[in-house]
C-alpha cells in the first residue's frame, strides 16, 4: 500500500496541514477530511520535513571500527594507513552486512538518500561490486549514489583502469583526491583527467579536494578552471575543502567568485573535519572546517555530509544528519536565525540538489517521502535532534518511534517534559 493521509503536520511556515499521498506522490496539502479508503496517521502538530540527505559518506568502510586495530593517533593519515591494512582482508559478505546495518540506521534517522564514495584502488573491485549490490537491494527504501573514489591516489598508484572499470560497472559519479597525489602537478593532472572523463561520459564529479591544513593546497582553483573549460557547471562538487579554512583572506576573496561562476557545490563534513584537521597545530588550534557562511553568502550551494560512522577515521556517529548540522552550526558560529535554518537546509534540500534527486520536496507532485520529527520547527530540530516519529517513503511507513517524554518525580511533585520550548 502506498497511499497515506498524514493529519496535522507542521510546516516550516508554522501552518498545520494534512498531507495526502496517493500512488507514491503528494497529491494534496491542506485540510483534508478522513477517507475510508486511505489509511491515516496523526502527526499531532509536530514538524514535517522532506527526508535528510547525506551527500558524503563511505559505506564500504563504515562500522569497521577496531578492525584490525584502532586508529591510535586519530589522524587522517593513520586512518588511510589503517584502511590499507584492513583492505586485503575484506570480504563481500562482511562489507554488505556492515552496509546493510548502516542503511537501517540511516533510514531510522530519516536519511533516505546517501552519496557514498567507494574505494576503487583494489583491482578486484570487491567493494564496488558489494556496494552496487547494496544499492540495488536497498533501492525501494533508500537512494544510494556511488562515487568512484581513488583513495590511494589516481596517479600515485596508477588506478585509472580501476576507476574506468568501476564506472562501466555502474558507479554513478567520478571521484578524485588531488591533494593526496605525490605533487601539486600530479594533483592538477588528476583533476584534468577526471573532469575530461566525466565530460566524455556525461557524469557528475565529486572530489575529495584539499582535505588538508596546508593553505597552499589550492586544487579547488584547478577544479574550478576545468569545470568552466569543459562546461561542467552545476555538475561538480568539492568535498571537504578544508584548506580554505587556512587560506589567505585576499586569495579567498578571488576564489569564491570563481567557484560561483563554475557553480561548484561545496560539501563540508563537520564531524570529521573538526576532529581530523588542525592535528599538527599546538595552540591556537585551527578548526579546519571550510568557510561555510562565506560560501553561502557568495551564492554557492553548500551541503553537509556525515563522511564516516565508526570506521578507521571516526570512532563515533549513528548516521544522524542532525548531529552533522548541529556540529556545523557550532563550529562555523552560525547562530543567527536564518543561518540556523541554512544549516538545516544543508542536510535536506541543498544536498538533494547535488545528488539531483527528482521529486524531492514537500509540495504537491513531489514524491511521498517525508519525516515527522518530535519538535516544532527546523531550528528546534537542530537543538534537540529529536525522535523521528515517522519516516515515510512513497507513502509507506519505513520506521516509527514513540514520542519521547521524561517523567519527573521531585519529592512527590510529578511532571513531564519533552524539552520542547513552546507549544502553540
Ligand atoms: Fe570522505
Amino acid at each position: 500500500m502506498s497511499d497515506l493521509l498524514i493529519k496535522n503536520a507542521r510546516f516550516k511556515d508554522n501552518k498545520v496541514q494534512d498531507i495526502l499521498i496517493l500512488n507514491k506522490v503528494i497529491a494534496e496539502i491542506g485540510n483534508i477530511g478522513e477517507s475510508q479508503d486511505v489509511p491515516s496517521i496523526d502527526a499531532k502538530g509536530y514538524f514535517v520535513t522532506a527526508p535528510f540527505v547525506d551527500s558524503h559518506f563511505h559505506l564500504d568502510a563504515t562500522l569497521s571500527y577496531g578492525i584490525p586495530r584502532i586508529n591510535q593517533s586519530g589522524t587522517l593519515l593513520e586512518g588511510i594507513k589503517l584502511w590499507g591494512e584492513l583492505k586485503p582482508n575484506l570480504t563481500a559478505d562482511a562489507l554488505k552486512e556492515r552496509a546493510r546495518k548502516l542503511c537501517k540506521w540511516a533510514i531510522a534517522r530519516g536519511t533516505l538518500a546517501i552519496r557514498s564514495h567507494v574505494d576503487i584502488s583494489d583491482s578486484s573491485l570487491l567493494a564496488v561490486e558489494a556496494m552496487l549490490d547494496i544499492k540495488n537491494e536497498y533501492r525501494p527504501w533508500l537512494d544510494l549514489q556511488l562515487v568512484a573514489f581513488p583513495q590511494d591516489g589516481l596517479i600515485r598508484v596508477g588506478s585509472k583502469n580501476n576507476l574506468n572499470k568501476a564506472l562501466d560497472m555502474g558507479v554513478d559519479v567520478v571521484g578524485g583526491i588531488p591533494h593526496f597525489e605525490r605533487t601539486m602537478e600530479e594533483g592538477t593532472e588528476s583533476i584534468g583527467y577526471l573532469c575530461e572523463l566525466a565530460s566524455k561520459k556525461g557524469l557528475k564529479v565529486d572530489m575529495h579536494c584539499d582535505e588538508s591544513d596546508d593553505p597552499m593546497s589550492r586544487h579547488i582553483e584547478t577544479l574550478t578552471k576545468e569545470t568552466v573549460r569543459l562546461g561542467l557547471q552545476g555538475r561538480v562538487a568539492g568535498s571537504h575543502l578544508t584548506s580554505m579554512h587556512s587560506m589567505d583572506n585576499y586569495y579567498v576573496s578571488k576564489l569564491l567568485p570563481l567557484m560561483e561562476e563554475a557553480e561548484i557545490s561545496v560539501i563540508a563534513n563537520p564531524l570529521i573535519n573538526i576532529t581530523l584537521q588542525g592535528r599538527h597545530d599546538t595552540y591556537p588550534k585551527r578548526r579546519g572546517l571550510t568557510r561555510i557562511p562565506e560560501q553561502m553568502l557568495a551564492g554557492l550551494n553548500v551541503a553537509f555530509g556525515h563522511d564516516c560512522v565508526m570506521d578507521p577515521w571516526y570512532p563515533l556517529g549513528s548516521q544522524d544528519m542532525l548531529d552533522v548540522a548541529h556540529m556545523a552550526l557550532h563550529v562555523a558560529q552560525m547562530t543567527g536565525a536564518t543561518q540556523m535554518q541554512e544549516c538545516f537546509n544543508a542536510v535536506t534540500e541543498n544536498p538533494a540538489k547535488i545528488l539531483g534527486l527528482e521529486g524531492y520536496g514537500l509540495k504537491k507532485g513531489c514524491k511521498g517521502d517525508l519525516v515527522i520529527l518530535q519538535c516544532m520547527d527546523d531550528i528546534e530540530a537542530l537543538r534537540l535532534r529529536p525522535a523521528r516519529l515517522y519516516v515515510i517513503r512513497e507513502g509507506n511507513i519505513l520506521s516509527s518511534t514513540q514520542e519521547v517524554t521524561c517523567e519527573l518525580d521531585l519529592s512527590g511533585s510529578k511532571s513531564k517534559t519533552d524539552f520542547i520550548f513552546s507549544k502553540p
